[in-house]
């Protein structure tokens, strides 16, 4: 159902979500409009630092880490109980005021997109309790986000409550424009990373398979982009494989598999590393990976019957 000019707030008070729990998203949100802002020319270069992940850094990803760091220090009352990022190497306590909540982000994702002026991304997931707690994304996991700085900046959350997209309007309200977001059965368009000549056998016959039933190419290098396209179009496939020599893949569990997990299952939905789903996986480290497939119900399955 559309309900014209319902923004985020408005929306997170009818969810009737736990009080902490609607502030984070909330609070989250408004550090997201902050990174839109603070994009400008002079910060899309190199700082020379890499990330845990060995990703080379730009000024962006260390300003929008900071933005949600320093955000999150100063105007919370409501407390982080821990909080990650994929720009550090541990997990910290953030204030004394110590929270229900815990928050992993990805700040920048798809940052290497920044100098060529592709849409890039923030995630968020929000635990109940501790991080790294040895408990499945699926026990753990009780929010994620999904921003997409574009041509306009848009935002996705679910609480467990359906996902649902926003549009940030030029006075800085967040404006609902799709409320519970539905996947199809099956989409059309797929997102395959990875170099070709280091993809598995099988993974090889599943992606030819896609072509063959007529499935296009829309692989753009920034996973909140791609997913986002597979979402707002009701279905497709993004894949990031095991690859030689890096059998886990690329993409990290807590910044960036599980939350997009949680949004695609909230919408009818599935995500599995080709053999479990991706939110039945307890991730033991920080920089944690694996391999993905993610969109569509149909398209995942198809890749589990391939790989397995
Ligand atoms: O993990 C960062 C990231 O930029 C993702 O946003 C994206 O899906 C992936 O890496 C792209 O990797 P590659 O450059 O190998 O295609």
């Amino acid at each position: 159902m559309f309900v014209p000019h319902m923004n985020l707030r408005e929306h997170l008070l009818k969810a009737s979500l736990e009080e902490e729990l609607r502030r984070i998203i909330h609070h989250i949100a408004g550090s997201a409009k902050y990174i839109a802002a603070s994009m400008g020319e002079s910060n899309r270069k190199l700082t020379g630092t890499r990330n845990l992940s060995g990703d080379e850094q730009l000024e962006m990803d260390v300003l929008a880490n900071q933005i949600l760091v320093e955000r999150l220090k100063r105007d919370t009352s409501f407390g982080i109980n821990e909080f990650v990022s994929e720009e550090l190497d541990r997990v910290q306590r953030l204030n004394t005021n110590s929270g229900v909540y815990s928050i992993a982000v990805d700040p920048l994702d798809g940052s290497s997109l920044a100098d060529v002026n592709l849409a890039i991304g923030t995630i968020v997931a929000v635990y109940k309790g501790p991080i790294l707690q040895g408990k499945s994304g699926r026990k753990n996991l009780v929010a994620a986000l999904s921003i997409l700085y574009g041509p306009l900046t848009t935002l996705i959350y679910s609480a467990g409550r359906g996902s649902h997209e926003f549009v940030l309007n030029p006075t800085g309200d967040y404006i609902l424009s799709t409320d519970n977001i539905r996947m199809n059965n099956k989409g059309n368009i797929y997102s395959p990373g990875g170099l070709k000549k280091d993809w598995p056998s099988d993974h090889r016959r599943f992606i030819d398979a896609l072509e063959q039933m007529g499935h296009k190419l829309r692989y753009s290098g920034g996973f909140v982009g791609d997913m986002n396209q597979i979402l707002m179009k009701k279905g497709g496939i993004f894949t990031y494989p095991a690859l030689t020599g890096s059998p886990q893949g690329k993409l990290r569990l807590l910044f960036e598999l599980q939350p997009m997990a949680f949004l695609v299952e909230q919408t009818g939905g599935k995500a599995t590393n080709g053999f479990q789903d991706i939110l039945d996986i307890v991730p033991r480290d920080i920089d944690q990976r694996n391999p993905i497939y993610i969109g569509s119900r149909m398209e995942v399955d198809m890749a589990g019957d391939y790989l397995n």
